[in-house]
């Protein structure tokens, strides 16, 4: 069996790697899955409430995938793979219903809040494995667990003003995760193969 080095880096820390890679591998999923129904949801949103959330939605949807593809060169590091599974098996809001031809605003929001709760939940228990001990992983999650705490306050902000302006754009998008998008790829490792 080959060595990966970047996972007994993290074992020799203290961290189950196993059961992080599995976290990690989840939370990846629940963000394409994310992604995905976002896709389909801003094509169902309609009407003034409508286009309103499609606003934040829009802004969540871009920094879903973002979170997706931070997560991916780290779950490889520590020599995980990701499943090939088709769209309507993924984790996130995908699997949660079917779109009608005019989505409720009003019913839709609790759906996505409580998406947006399990998401915080799941980086922050994520930072308390890998607090102090996987430093590399932990700032990542807590860039990505900044970023669902915004998507959550988003929501709730417009569950208080309605259809009012969502925060004035362009905004920066991934202000956290974007530092993560654009590092070299680890040329050290690539010598190295994991088990798969
Ligand atoms: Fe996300």
């Amino acid at each position: 069996m080959t060595r990966c080095v970047a996972r007994e880096l993290v074992e020799g820390s203290g961290v189950d790697a196993e059961r992080l890679v599995d976290l990690l591998v989840e939370r990846a999923v629940a963000e394409v899955g994310n992604y995905y129904y976002y896709t389909l949801l801003r094509r169902h949103l309609v009407g003034v409430e409508g286009d309103a959330l499609r606003r934040v939605i829009d802004d969540a949807r871009e920094e879903d995938r973002n979170h997706f593809e931070a997560l991916v060169p780290r779950i490889y590091e520590l020599g995980g793979r990701l499943p090939a599974v088709p769209a309507t098996a993924l984790g996130g809001l995908s699997g949660l219903r079917d779109l009608p031809a005019e989505a409720d605003v009003p019913q839709i929001l609790p759906v996505l809040l409580k998406a947006a709760e399990e998401s915080v939940r799941a980086y922050t228990e994520l930072c308390s494995v890998t607090s102090g001990k996987d430093h590399r992983t932990y700032n990542l999650v807590l860039a990505i667990l900044h970023e669902e705490i915004a998507h959550q306050v988003w929501l709730l902000e417009f569950l208080g003003r309605g259809a009012m302006e969502h925060p004035a754009r362009p905004r920066e998008l991934s202000p956290f995760v974007t530092q993560f998008l654009h590092a070299p790829r680890p040329v050290a490792l690539k010598s190295v193969s994991c088990p798969a």
